[in-house]
């Protein structure tokens, strides 16, 4: 579903990426490790053409991303959703007007319709409508606001979805859930993801293939089996923790 072929990228002196190369299987869930700083999210804001990489090839459904139209981008957004990091809300918009607001824009359904769909996704994350629906982001905890762009990235149903850090500042149970959440809408709905994540158990339960980026590149991709058996040092230090002290970026 999506091919990164040799991505460059580097901000100002600082080589990030640096030909990274990785396939994005259809219908599967698939995690990208490594440290933090080293270019994860780096790596899916290109996938949804919000950073213009240096060099390299991102096709999704077949369309180059880099070199894609106006008009070619708005179906990637349409066909991939996207989970920012920090949630992003909209400040001056309610629950409810935050989570409608892809189907206010991009579809035609009613308003009642547009208001169940909403409801669902927001109970989906583990939310009560009624409690949330006319809260503003900044009456919302961390957590409430990291679900509530959930909800969002969700409702309009997207074939593919980017979490950056799902679950990163959520307690266990809400976290189980998320995750429980991804491998749903993978089995019921067919989602092909891409998944961000610092917790390994988290990815174990939820992925099907795992990718670890170092230095700028993919140096391992495996089944979780294989990552788990994998000998490469730098898996091998993030499964038992880095007791031989920090992973070194350069
Ligand atoms: N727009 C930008 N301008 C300048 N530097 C940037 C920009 N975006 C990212 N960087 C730098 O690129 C590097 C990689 O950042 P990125 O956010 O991709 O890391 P990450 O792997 O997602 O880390 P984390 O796990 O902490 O979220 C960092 O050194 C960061 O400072
Ligand atoms: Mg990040």
């Amino acid at each position: 579903m999506i091919k990164i072929r040799d991505l460059h990228k580097q901000f100002g002196e600082k080589k990030v990426l640096n030909g990274v190369t990785l396939d994005i299987e259809r219908g599967l869930t698939t995690t990208i490790f490594g440290v933090s700083g080293g270019g994860k999210s780096t790596i899916i804001k290109h996938i949804v053409g919000l950073l213009k990489a240096d060099k390299g090839e991102i096709l999704v459904d077949g369309i180059n991303v880099i070199t894609a139209s106006e008009k070619e981008m708005m179906q990637i957004r349409h066909k991939v959703g996207f989970l920012f990091q920090s949630g992003a809300l909209f400040d001056s918009m309610n629950v409810l007007e935050n989570v409608a607001f892809p189907l206010v824009e991009h579809t035609k359904l009613s308003k009642k319709e547009i208001f169940s769909r909403v409801e669902a996704k927001l109970e989906l994350v583990g939310l009560k409508p009624k409690e949330v629906l006319h809260l503003f982001p900044h009456e919302l905890s961390g957590g409430m606001r990291k679900r509530v762009g959930l909800a969002r990235t969700i409702v309009s149903e997207p074939e593919s979805i980017l979490y950056d850090e799902p679950t990163s500042g959520l307690d266990p149970i809400t976290s189980d859930l998320i995750s429980q959440m991804i491998i749903k809408l993978k089995n019921e709905l067919k989602v092909t993801s891409v998944l961000i994540s610092h917790d390994m158990n988290e990815s174990f339960k939820c992925s099907d293939k795992i990718a670890m980026l170092h230095n700028g590149k993919i140096v391992e991709y495996g089944t979780c089996e294989e990552i788990k058996n994998s000998k490469n040092p730098v898996v091998r230090q993030f499964i038992e923790g880095s007791s031989e002290g920090p992973i070194q970026l350069n």
